[in-house]
């Protein structure tokens, strides 16, 4: 069969992930299964706007799943929302011959993807974010990789916090989402877990939780907050110093979340969703979203998949409120 697309732009947009590399990779592998050429974009739509790109083959995508960040760089272009800004991006598209464009990224990528879209340029996005906060898929790639990176840091801040009886106050990254912070605190068994989609109720939702593990002769403590919460760490760990005095520390764990060798999970659902990418090109698909429901790789129309919203897992809530035993959890909706 011949394929719908003759040549492909792949590049990566917005915050980096673990794993982008091993999507880049599958989207040449399989652009090469399919007969389709494929050409690498640089600094996502800045490099298309300003002609930036990279001929990809068989070989410059080897030995690069395994890394940490994007081989394509990555950018966020405030030129690219301006009309002129999409304009030199067709542009190149058409200078270079590029009928097909695969963004990997979030919900701004794939709003950039739809602008293009209308111009008669196949386009679909991938779901790379470490914030899992892309509603028409249960699994970003990155997730995995940061959920193991903040833990690895957190089991450390347990050894000294245990040895000088402190209360360590983590704040992880998340964007406006609190998934990242809640599969944290589930897996490092955190006293108190705080997220931006849950207002806090501080006596129930911070200090009756350490009172009850206190009680229960902790006598350490370790509370997760969401960048997305307000004030922060620095806040949440100065209201609990004044309202114990406990000894309280703060740690940001900040862009470290977004760095290191991608977990095996990453390595295979980039793989899996870079293939899906080119076969639905190669089918003459266009603005879509490549997706994971459960363990399905699936498809949304790029706006559908724009209008959708997220919650947090309804099963996460429940075992992090039984974890923490106590009934009246930070993240319980009254
Ligand atoms: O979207 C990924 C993310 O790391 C968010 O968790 C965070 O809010 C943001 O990007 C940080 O962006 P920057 O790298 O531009 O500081």
């Amino acid at each position: 069969m011949k394929p719908a697309v003759h040549r492909i732009g792949v590049f990566t947009s917005g915050g980096d992930a673990p794993g982008m590399n091993a999507a880049i990779r599958a989207v040449v592998r399989a652009s090469l299964y399919y007969g389709i050429d494929c050409i690498g974009i640089r600094r996502g739509y800045h490099g298309l706007l300003n002609g930036d790109f990279t001929r990809l083959n068989f070989e410059s995508v080897s030995d690069i799943s395994r890394r940490g960040g994007t081989m394509l760089y990555s950018a966020r272009s405030m030129e690219f929302i301006e009309e002129a800004g999409r304009k030199k991006a067709l542009a190149t598209c058409k200078l270079l011959g590029l009928d097909a464009l695969v963004g990997i990224g979030g919900d701004g990528t794939f709003k950039g993807l739809l602008s293009l879209a209308n111009s008669g340029i196949s386009v679909i996005g991938i779901p790379g974010t470490i914030d899992n906060d892309i509603a028409c898929s249960t699994y970003t790639i990155g997730y995995d990789t940061a959920c193991n990176t903040a833990l690895e840091s957190i089991d450390r801040l347990r050894d000294t916090m245990k040895s000088h009886e402190r209360c360590s106050v983590v704040e992880v990254m998340g964007h406006r989402a609190g998934h990242l912070a809640v599969s944290v605190a589930i897996a490092c068994g955190a006293t108190v877990v705080l997220v931006p989609e849950k207002e806090v109720d501080f006596d129930k939702d911070v200090i009756e939780p350490i009172r009850q593990a206190r009680l229960g002769g902790r006598t350490h403590f370790m509370v997760i907050v969401a960048e997305g919460v307000p004030g922060g760490a620095y806040h949440v760990a100065e209201q609990i110093k004044n309202a114990t005095a406990l000894d309280t520390r703060v740690t940001v764990l900040g862009h470290v979340q977004r760095g290191g060798s991608p977990s095996a999970r990453d390595r295979m659902v980039a793989t899996y969703m870079g293939h899906e990418a080119v076969k639905l090109l190669a089918e003459g698909k266009t603005c879509r979203v490549v997706a994971m429901q459960g363990e399905d790789i699936v498809d949304y129309d790029i706006t559908e998949a724009l209008a959708m919203t997220k919650g947090l897992d309804a099963r996460g809530q429940a075992v992090t409120r039984a974890m923490t035993g106590v009934a009246h959890s930070a993240l319980e909706n009254d």
